[in-house]
């Protein structure tokens, strides 16, 4: 366990200092549009092996590489398939992220040994400023221990990584509160490993029908598709669609989409109150921190409806209560 707290800088303010430690091989917190990464060079295989000590996360789980422009991609790997290419050309900089060939540039310590490499552009304008001044493309995983609830305030890296990583950029809460979707596009059709912020129905829009093939166990294929990920530290049951919110109680958390259940729990979330999925994945891990810190012993979530971002909601929720194991 560290102890300690890691500088917390404003994401709007001079980024050269955080550039100067990624420079060095140290890793930096940053804001993206989909919840806070914890960055490395990843050209430093050292730096890279930072992040996974750091994380607690097992070497078998391979990084994402974060440009601050698409037209870098092909710089770094050289030319890409047509439907690679049509996707980073719509979606870039975005919530997308899209495999490709690893070029030798990039140590096999980023991609667990793999030799495809996962990569994106973040739609987020401290992100790119801040790749662009460190003038190396950055390994960044989600800035949580492993297993644990990704953060989207720079408050959650600190409290979950405390002085494991040297400098967090704040950059107030993250836009969509989910991770980006994972896609490879290589082969005749394209197939989708991770369910996230840009849903499957718009990558569909640029390549036609996509294969949804999410890892669950084994050798996972995204090992961020493990059953049991995205856990609250407090037990969390999933409902059933459409079964109704019974059972409360004095020290029972709930999670609700739209309507509020009836009174009987000791806190309740609502990620949605106008029933908007995109707002509801804004919240999502936002409201899970706030029940995890809630000091209930259990937390009871309903599912959202299963279309567009939703599914990538009910992806995490169903994660998040993997572990869950009736009382007694
Ligand atoms: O939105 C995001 O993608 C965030 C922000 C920080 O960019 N990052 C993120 O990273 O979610 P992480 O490490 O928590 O999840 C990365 C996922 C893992 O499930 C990993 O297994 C998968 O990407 N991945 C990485 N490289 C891969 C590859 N070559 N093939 C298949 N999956 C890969
Ligand atoms: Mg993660």
């Amino acid at each position: 366990m560290s102890t300690g707290s890691p500088r917390v800088l404003p994401a709007d303010g001079d980024l050269a200092e955080a550039a100067a430690v990624l420079r060095t091989g140290g890793l930096v917190a940053f804001p993206t549009e989909t919840v806070y990464g914890l960055g490395a060079n990843a050209l430093d295989a050292r730096a890279a092996a930072r992040i996974f000590e750091a994380k607690q996360r097992p070497s078998f789980d391979p990084l994402i590489t974060h440009l601050a422009d698409a037209a870098d991609l092909e710089a770094l790997v050289g030319p890409v398939p047509p439907a690679v290419a049509a996707l980073a050309d719509r979606f870039w900089p975005g919530p997308l992220t899209l495999i490709v060939d690893r070029p030798d540039a990039i140590p096999p310590i980023v991609t667990s040994g793999l030799d495809t490499m996962a990569v994106r552009v973040p739609d987020n304008e401290y992100a790119r400023r801040l790749i662009a001044a460190a003038g190396v493309p950055l390994a960044a995983p989600s800035a949580n221990r492993f297993g644990q609830l990704s953060p989207t305030r720079a408050e959650h890296v600190v409290r979950g990584l405390g002085a494991a990583v040297e400098v967090v950029l704040d950059g107030g809460p993250t836009r969509c509160g989910i991770e980006s979707t994972i896609v490879d596009a290589r082969g005749e059709r394209p197939v989708v490993l991770r369910l996230g912020a840009l849903p499957v129905e718009e990558v569909e829009k640029i390549t036609g029908p996509v294969t949804v093939r999410l890892g669950n166990s084994g050798q996972p294929v995204a090992p961020g598709t493990l059953a049991a990920h995205y856990a609250p530290r407090t037990p969390l049951r999933l409902l059933a669609a459409g079964e109704p919110p019974a059972g409360g109680g004095p020290r029972r958390g709930y999670l609700a989409f739209r309507d509020r259940p009836a009174q009987g729990w000791a806190v309740v979330e609502v990620l949605s109150a106008s029933g908007d999925l995109t707002e509801a994945a804004a919240q999502l891990f936002e409201a899970l921190h706030r029940l995890d810190v809630a000091g209930v012993s259990e937390i009871v979530a309903e599912p959202v409806p299963d279309t567009g971002v939703g599914r990538a909601v009910n992806d995490r929720l169903r994660r998040a209560a993997a572990t869950w194991q009736p009382a007694g």
